[in-house]
Formats: C-alpha cells, structure tokens, sequence
C-alpha cells in the first residue's frame, strides 16, 4: 500500500498569507499543517510515502520530513509544477504506486475522530482487494465540494462536482484509496472546464464500474478544511481545545510510529531533546517512559 500527500496548489484564498509560504506548511495550533495528514496515513498502516508540492516549496517539505526515519516511514518528494488537478497526482505519482493499491490525501484535510484507525484500516484492505473507497461527511454547505448521494443502505448513487443543486449533504472528503492501476485509469482523464484533471471524475469511473464503496464519517468525526482565515483558526482552535484538555497530543508522527513498533523509546527521547521547551517534546519524553502497548493509538 503507497501513500501520496498533495500538498501543492496556491491557495490564494489565504493571500498575503501563502505568497511566500505553503499553505501546508503553516501551523495548525502546535504544528504544522502536513503533520495532520501524514498521520492519517500513518494510522492506516501505510508507510511508503510520496509527497507532491510546487518546485518552490518542496525544499522545505524535504527540511521539515527528511527521509521519514525519524518517525519510521520512507517519505520521497515529487514536484507538481502547476496546479493542474488532484487527480494529477496519480500521474506524478505512478512509479511510486507501481503494481500496489494506493491512499491520496490531501495536505490541508484534516480528520480527527473515533475509531479512524480501524476505519483506515479497513479501506486500505479493500484497495488491496480491487474495491476503491472514499469517505463522506455531512457539511452544511456541501456545493463547495464533491457531493455523494447515498441510499438508505449506505451505497454510493452519484458523485457532483460543486454542483449547483447538491443531491445530499454528504461532501466526498480528502482521502481516498484505490486498487492498483489507479495511475492508468487517471491517464484516461480529460481537463474540466477550469483545466483540471478532476478527483471526482475518478471516483466515478470507480463508481461506474461498480468498484466504488463509500463510508460515512458519524457527527463524532471532525473533518476540518484549512482553506481559508476562518478556517484555519477554527481548526487551531479545535486542536488546542482538544490537546490541553486531554494532555495528549493529535497528529504527532513520533508517537504513532512509536505505538506502532515502528521506532523505539530512545529515538523518542532523542528527538524530544531536540525540543525540550515544548509541550510536544515533553509528550515525546512522557510516551518514552510508557510501553508502546499501554498507549492504544486513539489516545495519540
Ligand atoms: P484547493 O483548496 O482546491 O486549492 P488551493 O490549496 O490552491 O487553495 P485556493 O483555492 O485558496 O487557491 O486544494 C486542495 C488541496 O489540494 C490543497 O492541499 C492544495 C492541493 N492541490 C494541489 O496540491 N494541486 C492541485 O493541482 C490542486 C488543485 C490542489
């Protein structure tokens, strides 16, 4: 199973604030954005990691993740030099897919809610067994997204790009796994009318061939879109909320490997010395001293 992170575009609806840095590089509370979505991708057991982003931004992806050992995965980098679509990354990223079922997130989507690992999981298993799956998330104003109408039993019906009369309240969220041969069946895609390889144009070709399943997130999920001012700071305030609360932390890529067997207590206390005036650091320094089993992923 391959991951692939995309973390280009230009998000303008954030200017003065991206002229000059990504959007995916800009902290969400205590860290920055990508952390969110590389470990999403991490709870779903995904390892081999394959992160796009514009030639002038990648440098400082590779700073910020290096090669991934830090916190047990393999990260490689690939450019997108413009933002031509979503589904684009399925083509930058064939060779990293190669002959495997593949995971696509998107850097500015973040998912935080119970049982998200188990979920993952099980999606993953799909792809690995030819069926594509994507997630759906009840949204007040679901015409901004791709919209999935859903029956009673919970199958997918159509899938509407930013449509005008949205069928249903379910927006298609940022992660999605497909069976392997993903990159050929993107190959087959024509831009849209604003000159984009479209991600719901894939989808559907799943949905039509009958190998599209959609899972749908409860009201207990939080599915957060940093695109704007507005929402970034909600999303800050939601994980600060959440954190200094509980003492834990979300999204830290240390500690999923560690709970995972993937690194040990001494890479931890390594890395923790290299931030010991945070509280992120000091969370590294606490898993430490706990048993990876005592640590039951939800609580990471
Ligand atoms: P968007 O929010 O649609 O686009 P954007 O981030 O460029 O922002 P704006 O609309 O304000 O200009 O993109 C969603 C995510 O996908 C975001 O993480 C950027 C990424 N993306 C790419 O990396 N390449 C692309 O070609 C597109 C369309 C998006």
């Amino acid at each position: 199973m391959k991951g692939i992170i995309l973390a280009g575009g230009t998000g303008s609806r954030l200017f003065p604030i991206t002229l000059a840095v990504s959007k995916q590089l800009l902290p969400i509370y205590d860290k920055p954005m990508v952390y969110y979505p590389l470990s999403t991708l991490m709870l779903a057991g995904i390892r081999d990691i394959l992160l796009i982003s514009t030639p002038a931004d990648l440098p400082a992806f590779e700073r910020l993740l290096g090669d991934g050992s830090r916190y047990g995965v393999r990260m490689s980098y690939a450019p997108q030099p413009r933002p031509e679509g979503l589904a684009q990354a399925m083509l930058i990223g064939r060779e990293h897919i190669g002959d495997d079922a593949s995971c696509l997130i998107l850097g500015d989507n973040i998912f935080h809610g119970p049982g998200l690992s188990d979920l993952l999981e099980s999606a993953a298993r799909k792809a690995e067994g030819g069926r594509a799956s994507v997630f759906g998330y009840w949204v007040d104003d679901p015409g901004r997204y791709g919209v999935a109408e859903v029956d009673s039993s919970g199958r997918c019906l159509s899938i509407e790009e930013k449509p005008a009369r949205p069928k249903s309240n379910y927006a298609v969220t940022g992660i999605y796994f497909y069976p392997k041969g993903v990159s050929d069946i993107a190959a087959t895609i024509t831009p849209s009318a604003r000159g984009e390889l479209e991600i719901t144009t894939l989808n559907q070709r799943y949905l039509d061939a009958g190998t599209l399943d959609i899972e749908l997130l409860g009201r207990g999920f939080a599915w957060l879109d940093t695109g704007t001012v507005d929402s970034l700071a909600d999303a800050s305030s939601y994980i600060a909320a959440i954190e200094k609360r509980q003492g834990l932390q979300i999204a830290c890529v240390e500690g999923i490997a560690y709970a995972r067997g993937w690194i040990g207590a001494d890479r931890l206390r390594e890395i923790a010395a290299t931030m010991p005036a945070t509280s992120y650091g000091r969370h590294l320094l606490r898993l430490a001293e706990t048993a990876p089993s005592t640590n039951p992923l939800k609580q990471l």
